[in-house]
């Protein structure tokens, strides 16, 4: 089995998307690949349960492979960091369960994507952060940012994190989420390549409301604009 992390710059960057439309092109490639959401706050009532909202969507562009619990097993109500998230309802949790969880249920899968929550620097468990959970998964990880003005601080923060930690950046995704692109759309990726070296860039275009939850429509997208050999990469062909 091999994992990615698609880890974030921060929250609302793209990572679901990203996550759905890569799990979507993998499963077309004939790859048994499946999605995971392993903490995921702010999650909404629905039926009395709490309804994960990224994780349905990773767990419906993994063709339901696994269940819809154990893809988003741990969900909180309040859009929270998750440490903070559990401690308000008289709960912890453990990035050793975490990594457990995901590594005993994508035991069959040949291709596990997990998404993270927040950024790399998120608290999950007492002093741990998200981080931890990739160190300790040991996956090379797909960092996602928002292309907008702000991003070439935080995608060079947050590749230094990694680095620093040897965990392999398989590259940075920029997710274009305005209609109209102003000049940082023009000049980011060129800017980040100048200063950041050996990490492939890539943009993900703006994508119309319904297709950002159709995970056919952002595989499509890839597949037009992201090199086939830095997909093949990701999925670690
Ligand atoms: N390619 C795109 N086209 C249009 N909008 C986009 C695109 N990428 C990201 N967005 C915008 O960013 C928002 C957040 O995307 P997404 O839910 O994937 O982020 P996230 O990083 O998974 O957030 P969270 O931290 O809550 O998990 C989307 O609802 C959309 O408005
Ligand atoms: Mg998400």
């Amino acid at each position: 089995m091999t994992g990615l992390f698609i880890s974030g710059t921060d929250t609302g960057v793209g990572k679901t998307i990203v996550s759905s439309g890569l799990t979507r092109y993998a499963r077309r490639l004939g790859i048994n690949c499946v999605g995971i959401k392993p903490v995921e706050t702010g999650c909404p009532v629905k039926n009395g349960l709490l309804e994960p909202v990224d994780g349905r969507i990773l767990w419906e562009a993994g063709d339901k492979v696994l269940s819809l619990d154990e893809c988003a097993p741990y969900r909180f109500t309040m859009p929270a960091a998750p440490f903070r998230a559990a401690a308000m309802e008289d709960s912890s949790l453990s990035v050793a369960d975490i990594v457990e969880h995901i590594l005993t249920v994508s035991e069959d899968a040949d291709l596990v994507i997990v998404e993270g929550a927040g950024g790399l620097m998120t608290p999950v468990e007492d002093k741990k952060l998200m981080i931890d959970i990739i160190n300790d998964l040991k996956f090379p990880t797909l960092l996602v940012g928002r292309l907008a003005l702000g991003t070439i601080n935080h995608s060079i923060l947050s590749i230094e994190a990694l680095q620093n930690r040897q965990i392999p950046v398989k590259g940075l995704a920029l997710c274009s989420s305005q209609k109209m692109s102003g000049p940082e759309e023009e000049y980011t990726p060129g800017d980040l390549a100048r200063i950041v070296h050996g990490i492939p860039i890539v943009v993900l275009p703006f994508l119309e409301d319904d297709d950002q939850a159709n995970s056919e429509k952002i595989a499509d997208a890839m597949s037009m604009n992201w090199p086939k050999s830095f997909m093949d990469s990701l999925l670690g062909m």
